[in-house]
């Protein structure tokens, strides 16, 4: 494109030089004087040609300048291109990833909410058994009334006859008493007192062996009508422990449901008065160990971080905080990757214990924490509202990713020692080195800033940072 025109305009001044007069020649002798002329004209127009050849290359040399030049700009093109793409396939790389979480975490629900399903069918199952179970108590008070009642019926019946027939015998003595002559009446009248005596004797025996008999009949009665309601309160009685019993079994799935509703959410929650190692179920990774604690501001803390000694190293790689490392039972990091899952389905608080090695203790707490996922970088997403007796250092590493010496976000841990969410740089590092007599000559050491009025000279001698499920 450049060199078409300066080979013209080389052209052009070739063909100027060519012709060194504009006027012929006057004569056909050529005097000295000419040649000589004619020399230095030969001569002059020889360099200018040089000096037009010199600026030809130059001209080439600025043309394969700009031919480079545009080869890297091509090059450039194509690396952005690369770039680019690349950059798009990482975008769709991690929305499948974040796709996927997205589905286990769908599946474990769905789980959740199956079982939930399962235990309320059995519950209603129960309920309807128990409803089925008080109608049949009901049936058998009404037959027992009925047999109350019939009872009741045969005894009437019985005093009736009993009656009719004392009746009957009043009848025949009158009548005997009646038929008398009046010849006979002192006779009579004696004989009727004799008789009256004798017929009230008999009465009197005959009623009392007929209420002899009458209260052997009753007393009889009686007995199997007891014997009957024993029997029925003792089925009453049989109904009701089984009934107690469906209670109970009812409390325990409800306690059960309580129990497993509380445990796949996985804390320490449901181990109320544990202080030990315990098993939780944490989504899309299984089951894990994890310490509790339940001796600290009331149960069900899970311990996520732990220092009391300096046998264990805290300066260590992402992939090692990230895991986790240390003694569930001493110095630990329990791993941010568990403590993202423990922390992502529901809010959780966070319990910071920290020791001056001077002996005085100090907490703070915050009442919404919350990490990201690694692909966040496990930022720390949020802390909630801060109480407590230490002050507040966390606050400010709000928001900020996590770093450690070979992943570091801001060029603070490798200074610093022990993974955190430096900002530049830190308030506070639980994580920094161990040292026993609680001083470190630079701020490397482990650090409350607002406890110890930003004397980082002072390093403390225990921490524990615990978590649990926020209670509504
Ligand atoms: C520019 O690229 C072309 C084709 O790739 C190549 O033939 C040429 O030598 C390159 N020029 C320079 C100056 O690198
Ligand atoms: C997860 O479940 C929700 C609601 O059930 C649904 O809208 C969403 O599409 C599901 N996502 C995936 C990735 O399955
Ligand atoms: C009463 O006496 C009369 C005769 O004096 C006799 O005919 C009658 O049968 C007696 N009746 C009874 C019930 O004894
Ligand atoms: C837990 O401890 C408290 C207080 O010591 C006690 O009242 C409660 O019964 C304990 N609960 C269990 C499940 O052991
Ligand atoms: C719970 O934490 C306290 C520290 O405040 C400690 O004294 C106690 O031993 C811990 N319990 C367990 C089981 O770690
Ligand atoms: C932590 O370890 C890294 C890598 O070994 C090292 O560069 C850094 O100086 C260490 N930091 C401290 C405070 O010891
Ligand atoms: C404390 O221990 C560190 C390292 O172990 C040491 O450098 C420092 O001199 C000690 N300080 C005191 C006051 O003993
Ligand atoms: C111990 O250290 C803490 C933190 O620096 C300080 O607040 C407290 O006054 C100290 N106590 C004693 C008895 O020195
Ligand atoms: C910082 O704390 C150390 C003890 O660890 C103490 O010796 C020093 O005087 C304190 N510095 C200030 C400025 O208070």
């Amino acid at each position: 494109m450049w060199i078409f025109p300066i080979l013209l305009l080389l052209v052009q001044h070739s063909t100027g030089s060519i012709l060194p007069t504009e006027s012929p020649p006057e004569d056909t002798t050529i005097s000295d004087e000419r040649q000589s002329q004619c020399t230095k004209e030969f001569e002059e127009q020889d360099q200018q040609l040089t000096s037009l050849k010199a600026q030809l290359n130059v001209y080439r040399d600025k043309a394969r300048e700009l031919e480079m030049l545009l080869n890297y700009s091509n090059t450039m093109g194509e690396r952005l291109w690369e770039s680019y793409k690349a950059q798009t396939d990482f975008k769709e790389q991690v929305e499948k990833i974040l796709m996927k979480e997205i589905q286990v975490q769908n599946s474990t629900i769905q789980l959740e909410e199956d079982q939930r399903q399962s235990f309320e069918n059995r519950l209603n199952e129960l309920e309807w058994q128990l409803k089925n179970r008080d109608l049949r108590i009901m049936e058998i008070e009404t037959q027992m009334k009925h047999k109350e009642d019939r009872t009741r019926g045969y005894l009437k019946t019985f005093m009736d006859i009993i009656e009719k027939e004392l009746e009957g015998k009043n009848a025949d003595i009158t009548l005997s008493t009646e038929n008398s002559s009046e010849r006979r009446e002192i006779q009579a009248s004696e004989q009727m007192e004799d008789l009256k005596e004798q017929a009230d004797a008999k009465q009197i025996s005959s009623d009392q062996q007929l209420k002899d008999k009458d209260t052997e009949l009753l007393l009889k009665m009686v007995k199997e009508m007891k014997e009957q309601i024993s029997k029925m309160e003792m089925q009453i009685q049989a109904r009701e422990t089984q009934m107690q019993s469906h209670d109970k079994s009812i409390r325990e799935l409800v306690d059960q449901v309580n129990f497993l509703k509380r445990t796949w959410t996985g804390s320490c929650l449901p181990f109320t008065n544990s202080t030990d190692i315990y098993t939780i179920k944490l989504p899309g990774m299984g089951s894990v160990d994890v310490p509790c604690n339940s001796s600290v501001s009331g149960s069900g803390w899970t311990v996520i971080q732990r220092r009391v000694r300096g046998n264990v190293n805290f300066n260590r790689t992402w992939s090692e905080y990230k895991h986790g490392f240390g003694d569930l039972r001493e110095n630990l990091f329990l791993g941010l990757e568990k403590i993202h899952l423990m922390t992502l389905l529901q809010p959780h608080e966070l319990y910071i214990q920290l020791q001056h090695a001077n002996g005085s203790t100090s907490y703070a707490r915050y009442d919404d924490f919350k990490i990201g996922s690694e692909a966040e970088a496990y930022k720390l997403k949020s802390l909630g509202k801060y109480s407590g007796t230490a002050e507040d250092s966390l606050a400010f590493h709000e928001d900020m990713k996590f770093s450690t010496f070979d992943r570091d976000n801001l060029d603070c841990a490798k200074y610093f020692g022990g993974g955190w969410w430096f900002d530049t740089c830190a308030e506070s590092n639980l994580n920094g080195i161990y040292y026993p007599n609680g001083t470190s000559s630079k701020r490397d050491g482990i650090f409350w800033g607002a406890w110890q009025k930003d004397n980082y000279t002072i390093s403390l001698t225990f921490t524990q940072m615990m978590i649990r499920p926020k209670v509504m």
